[in-house]
Order: C-alpha cells, then sequence, then structure tokens
C-alpha cells in the first residue's frame, strides 16, 4: 500500500478537484464542493474500465460519476442521500431536445422583461439563518423576484434547466466566497461597494441571469449516449437496486471523508431556495442520515450513538482513545464521529461487495485526517474493511496532497472483487 511518507512529495492538484468541472459543460452548470473531478472518473474509467458496461455510484452527489460515465456511453446506476443532489444528477444527466432549447430561452427572455419592467411578481424569502449576510438588500430582492417568475415561466426539463440557472444567478450575487474547502463568506464591505457603484443593480442582474441561461443552453443539448438511474437510496444496505444484484462491472465514487464537513450545510442556500429544506430542524436530521453528517441534532445524537456490530481493524480503537482523551470538551465527540463514520462505511462496504459482480472493481477517491494531531488512516482502514466485506484483493494509491499540511492526503483505494 502507498503511505503518507511516498505521498510528501506530491503537489496540491486542482485538475483533480471540483474546480476543473467548471469549463466541462453539464460538468460545470453548478460549482458545488462536494463534486470531485471529471478528469479523475475518467481516467479510472481509462485505467480499469476495458469491457465494462454498467457503473455504480453509490455516493453520486452532484453526479460527476454517472454524467462522465453516460458520455462514454454506459450505463450508469447512481444513489444518494440528498433530495436536492438526486434532483440536480438526475437534471445534469436527462436528454434534452431541441425544443427544450429553444423553449428555455424564450422562457428566459420573458423573465427577463418582466423583471426588468418592475413586474415581477415574489415568493416568501426562505428560512436561511442570517439571510443578510448572505445577500445585501438589492440581490435579495431580485433573487426573490426570479425565483418567483423561475416557478410560473414553465414545467417539465425546461422548469429545472430553469432552475439551475437561476442557483447560478442566486450563488453569484451572494457574498458566498469558495476559496476555502468549506463555503465562506467574502468581505461584505467590499461586495457592498461593487454592487453600489452599479447604477442599475437590476438590468445587471438580469444579465447575468441571461449569461446563466446560455450556459446552461450550451451543454443542454450535448445529450449522453448512455443510459442513467439516479434513486434515493441510503449507501448502507443497499439492496434491490432493479439491475440484478451482483451485476455491476465497476463501482466508481468519492464517499464523504472523515473530516466533519456537511454537505447540508454547504448546500443549504441551494436547498432553501429550491425547496428541499424548510427549517434547521429537518436540516438536522438529514445531516444526521447521512455518513459523516455532523450539523444541528446530528451533533448531540453523536454523544449517544452506540457501535453496531461492525468489522472495525484492530488499530482503530487505540486511535480513538487518543482523540477522546485529546480535548476535554469535544474529545468524546470527536472520537464518536470517527468510530460512527467507520461503522457507517462497513455498512457500505457489504453492500458493495453484493453490488459488484466478482472479478468487478471499486473504486473510492478519499481522503484521510487528522483530530488533534492524531492521523485517521482512511485508506488503510478501507482496504482492510473491503476485504473483511468480502472484496478480494484491496490496495491504495497516494494521488494528491490536499492542503499545506503535509500529511493530509488524497486516495485512491481500488478493492477487487
Ligand atoms: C463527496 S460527496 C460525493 C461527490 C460526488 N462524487 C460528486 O462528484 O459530486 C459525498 C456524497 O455522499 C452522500 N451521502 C452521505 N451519506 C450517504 C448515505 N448514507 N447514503 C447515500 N449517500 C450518502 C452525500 O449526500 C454526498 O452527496
Amino acid at each position: 500500500m502507498t503511505t503518507v511518507a511516498t505521498a510528501r512529495s506530491m503537489r496540491q492538484r486542482a485538475e483533480l478537484t471540483f474546480k476543473q468541472n467548471v469549463q466541462h459543460g453539464r460538468h460545470g452548470w453548478l460549482r458545488l464542493t462536494p463534486a470531485y473531478s471529471v478528469k479523475l472518473v475518467d481516467q479510472v474509467l481509462a485505467e480499469f474500465g476495458d469491457g465494462a458496461r454498467t457503473v455504480f455510484e453509490p455516493f453520486s452527489g452532484t453526479g460527476t460519476t454517472p454524467l462522465c460515465a453516460a458520455y462514454r456511453g454506459l450505463r450508469a446506476v447512481a444513489t444518494d442521500i440528498n433530495p436536492f443532489l438526486i434532483w440536480l444528477a438526475r437534471v445534469k444527466t436527462a436528454k434534452y431536445t431541441e425544443k427544450h432549447r429553444a423553449e428555455l430561452q424564450a422562457a428566459s427572455k420573458k423573465i427577463a422583461t418582466r423583471v426588468r419592467d418592475g413586474k415581477a411578481r415574489t415568493t416568501a424569502l426562505p428560512p436561511l439563518k442570517n439571510i443578510e449576510r448572505w445577500w445585501h438588500p438589492a440581490e435579495l430582492e431580485f433573487v426573490a423576484a426570479l425565483r418567483a417568475e423561475v416557478d410560473r415561466a414553465a414545467d417539465g426539463p425546461v422548469s429545472d434547466l430553469l432552475k439551475v440557472a437561476f442557483c447560478r444567478s442566486m450563488i453569484s450575487l451572494s457574498n458566498a466566497a469558495f476559496n476555502h474547502q468549506s463555503m465562506s463568506f467574502k468581505d461584505s464591505s467590499r461586495t457592498r461597494q461593487v454592487s453600489l457603484a452599479l447604477e442599475h443593480p437590476n438590468a445587471k442582474f438580469v444579465e447575468q441571469f441571461l449569461s446563466d441561461v446560455r450556459t446552461v443552453a450550451d451543454a443542454a443539448t450535448d445529450n449522453p449516449p448512455g443510459n442513467v438511474r439516479i434513486e434515493k437510496r441510503d449507501a448502507r444496505g443497499q439492496s434491490g437496486l432493479g439491475a440484478p444484484e451482483g451485476s455491476f462491472d465497476l463501482l466508481i465514487t468519492s464517499p464523504p471523508y472523515p473530516n466533519r464537513m456537511s454537505y447540508i450545510r454547504e448546500l443549504r442556500p441551494y436547498m432553501y431556495w429550491l425547496g428541499f429544506l424548510t427549517d434547521a430542524k429537518e436540516a438536522g436530521e438529514l445531516d444526521w442520515e447521512a455518513i459523516g453528517g455532523t450539523w444541528g441534532i446530528a451533533t448531540s445524537r453523536l454523544l449517544t450513538w452506540k457501535p453496531t456490530d461492525a468489522f472495525i481493524p484492530k488499530y482503530l480503537p487505540p486511535i480513538i482513545e487518543k482523540i477522546s482523551a485529546a480535548h476535554p470538551k469535544n474529545g468524546v465527540l470527536m472520537a464518536q464521529y470517527v468510530h460512527k463514520y467507520f461503522d457507517d462505511m462497513f455498512g457500505h462496504f457489504q453492500s458493495a461487495a453484493k453490488i459488484v459482480r466478482p472479478g468487478g472493481s471499486a473504486h473510492y477517491i478519499v481522503g484521510n485526517s487528522t483530530f488533534y494531531g492524531h492521523l485517521v488512516p482512511a485508506e488503510r482502514l478501507y482496504c482492510d474493511q473491503l476485504l473483511a466485506a468480502g472484496f478480494k484483493a484491496a490496495d491504495a494509491r497516494a494521488i494528491r496532497k490536499r492542503d499545506s499540511k503535509k500529511e493530509l492526503v488524497g486516495f485512491h483505494v481500488i478493492g477487487v472483487r
């Protein structure tokens, strides 16, 4: 197995993260942190996809894997538990006609005229905490009007495409900054100056929306030839995927990392505006269902969580104990977090062993992590858990350094069934 030591000299390869997807047609429709790179999926498909016809993606997120697979003419089934991401992945992998594209453009022009002429309706603001931190008043008013107009402008596939364009405009008019691993806020005094400097902010905002519609329209008819099915399912204990179990040639995914990133937290502006979230309690409940979820109610529930009979390699409990002792207030919580993460992942690996056909392979792009200076070697744990779950062989390759901390590395873990 490749060790952290051999990975020290590695560069932080931005082309292997979601940042690279922005250039890639439908892959670049929305720039969301959970996504991994098209290039990485293509490399895995090129190296391991010889003769493969079917691909399974258990943590589908923004749908990078099924879209890449479908562009190569493969059949893909993908699952996730986040309803917004299920919707987005379906929209990104659907087939659109020239008629859809023409209707999209016509609908967007109508919306633009209504907003410019001050005839737009508006909608109630979503209960996003501290919404005034996200948008300045003029931008917020525009986003609410755009949301209302998009809703009444079209149905079916055209409405979905309009919503993607709405999401692009909504986020680009916000104060959210994406220069960290997770979303944060821009320096608000600077953005405020920019926005006050505009003579007719509304007209600029409308231009932004029309440009976002063009980006969506440009890739809409670039239809992938392969068939895709996206379903809402928990990656732990999956069965009955429609295809006979054991039939998938490849499993390719980037699962949640054991690093406390909350996808619900990251995606909340999209989820609230599109109505996939209606309150904070619901957000906490959804995050509790997610592997590695840690937001709101999910945090307090961790403290009373009890392990199942999942296989845990014997070198993990001593690491968990060290994490627990490392901090008087949060050590126990972090220790529970790490333990539950690998308990959950084992549940998934057991399902994966049933889903991948004998001779097929599973590919996990995952990073290790540290808690109070204690390294959690996710790649080694994955290999041992894959073997215990029924895979014949498992190995990990280091692929990139994740940030300035020298021990944080991204791995490609391969399990052969
Ligand atoms: C790193 S992201 C996946 C990124 C994806 N490969 C892409 O390119 O967008 C991890 C995903 O796992 C999903 N997830 C977390 N827990 C899950 C579970 N128990 N079952 C299914 N999906 C889950 C999250 O909603 C999130 O979309």
